[in-house]
C-alpha cells in the first residue's frame, strides 16, 4: 500500500510511521508535515531511510492533490492539538483542522482515494464524574473547547463528503494517548520532564478531572485495523478502558520517579475544563476483533518515564519555551 500520512512528524503520527515501517515493510510511506512547533524531523530519524518526508502544509491544495494522487490511502493525523494553545489563540486551529481537512477531503474526492480521519473523543464534550455513561458512536457532539469544536467540524465535513460525494472514508475518535515522542506541553510528558529538570509538577484545579488513557501503540494498531477492515462511512471509538483522575496519574508519576507524592503545585484551572472523558470501545472489540495490548497504565507510565529519561536530547530544546508560555498564563 502507498500510504500518505499527514502529521506524521507529530506524536501519534510518528509512532504510526514507526509501527508501519516495522510491521508492514511492504508499504511505501510518505509523510506530509508542516513541521510546526509540534512536529520534528528527529521523531522520524529512526526510519528516515525507509520513508519520504515532505515538508508542507495540508492547506496547500496543489501539493495535497499531487501527493494524494500518488497514494492508495491517506491517514490524516495532522492537526493543531493542544487545548491550552487553542484557548490562547484559536485561529491556527480553524485553519489546519477545518480548512486542512477540507483540503484533504477534496483531494481524496478528486482521486477516489481511501481516507482514514483521526479524531478525538473531545468532540463529545464532558461526562459527569459520577455517571455510568461512556461515549459511544451515537453520543451527540457537544464540544467545549476551540480545539474540540474544530475537530468536530472536521468530522462533520468527513461525514458529509462520504454521504454527498461517496468518499471512501472512516473516522476514529480516540481517548487521551500517552507514550514516546509526545510533546512536553501535554500533561504526562510535562510532569515527567518537570521532575527531570528540577521543576515541580503542575496540576490544574483539584485534579479530579478524569481522562481515559490509552498507549499510543494501541491507538495506532486500532487505526491500522480500521484502515484495512473498517466499514466505509463508519465512526469507531478507540479506547482502552484506562479511566484515571489527573491527581492519581500525577501521584503515580511522582512515586515511580522516587518523589514525595505531594511534591507538586496546584495551578490555575483551565477555562471550560472538561470533567471526564470515557470511551465504550465494545464495537471495536466485537466487530473488528481489536483489543489493546498495554492494559497496565502503571507499567506504561514506567516505560514512558524511562523513554523521557533516555531521550533528553529530543525534548530538552523545547522545555524552557513551553514552561515560559505556561508561566505567563499562571499555569
Ligand atoms: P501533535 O500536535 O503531536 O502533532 C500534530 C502534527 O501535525 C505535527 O507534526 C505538526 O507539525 C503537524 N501539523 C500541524 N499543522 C499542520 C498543517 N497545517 N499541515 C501539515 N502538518 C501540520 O498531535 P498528536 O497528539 O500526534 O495528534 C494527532 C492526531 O490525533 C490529531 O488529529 C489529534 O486531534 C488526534 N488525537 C490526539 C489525541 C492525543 O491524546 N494526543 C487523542 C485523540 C486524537
Ligand atoms: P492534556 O494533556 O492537555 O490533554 P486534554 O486536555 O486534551 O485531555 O491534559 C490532560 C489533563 O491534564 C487535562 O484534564 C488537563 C490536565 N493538565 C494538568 O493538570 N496540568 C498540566 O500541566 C496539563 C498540561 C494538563
Amino acid at each position: 500500500m502507498r500510504l500518505l500520512v499527514t502529521g506524521g512528524a507529530g506524536f501519534i503520527g510518528a509512532n504510526f510511521v514507526h509501527a508501519t515501517v516495522r510491521d508492514h515493510p511492504e508499504d511505501r510511506v510518505t509523510v506530509l508535515d508542516a513541521l510546526t512547533y509540534a512536529g520534528s524531523r528527529e521523531s522520524l530519524a529512526p526510519v528516515e531511510n525507509d520513508i519520504r518526508l515532505v515538508h508542507g502544509d495540508i492547506t496547500d491544495r496543489d501539493l495535497v492533490v499531487q501527493l494524494v494522487g500518488e497514494s492508495d490511502a491517506v491517514v490524516h493525523f495532522a492537526a493543531e492539538t493542544h487545548v491550552d494553545n487553542a484557548l490562547a489563540q484559536p485561529e491556527p486551529f480553524l485553519r489546519t483542522n477545518v480548512i486542512g481537512t477540507f483540503t484533504v477531503l477534496e483531494a481524496v474526492r478528486s482521486h477516489g482515494v481511501r481516507l482514514h480521519h483521526v479524531s478525538t473523543d473531545e468532540v463529545y464534550g464532558e461526562l459527569a464524574l459520577d455517571s455510568p455513561r461512556r461515549f459511544t458512536e451515537s453520543t451527540p457532539y457537544n464540544p467545549s473547547s476551540p480545539y474540540a469544536s474544530t475537530k468536530a467540524a472536521a468530522d462533520m465535513l468527513v461525514r458529509a463528503w462520504v454521504r454527498s460525494y461517496g468518499v471512501r472514508a472512516t473516522i476514529s475518535n480516540c481517548s487521551n494517548n500517552y507514550g514516546p515522542y509526545q510533546h512536553v506541553e501535554k500533561f504526562i510528558p510535562r510532569q515527567i520532564t518537570n521532575v527531570l529538570t528540577g521543576r515541580r509538577p503542575k496540576l490544574y484545579g483539584s485534579g479530579a478531572n478524569v481522562r481515559d488513557w490509552i498507549h499510543v501503540d494501541d491507538h495506532n494498531n486500532a487505526v491500522r485495523r480500521i484502515l484495512t477492515d473498517g466499514q466505509i462511512g463508519r465512526t469507531y471509538l478507540i479506547g482502552a478502558e484506562g479511566e484515571r483522575d489527573n491527581l492519581s496519574v500525577l501521584r503515580t508519576i511522582l512515586r515511580l520517579m522516587g518523589r514525595d507524592t505531594d511534591d507538586f503545585d496546584h495551578v490555575t484551572d483551565r477555562a471550560g475544563h472538561d470533567l471526564r472523558y470515557a470511551i465504550d470501545p465494545s464495537p471495536l472489540y466485537d466487530e473488528l476483533l481489536w483489543a489493546p495490548k498495554h492494559t497496565d497504565l502503571n507499567e506504561g507510565l514506567r516505560e514512558t518515564i524511562d523513554w523521557y529519561r533516555a531521550n533528553e536530547s529530543w525534548w530538552a530544546p523545547m522545555k524552557d519555551v513551553v514552561e515560559a508560555g505556561y508561566a505567563e498564563r499562571g499555569q
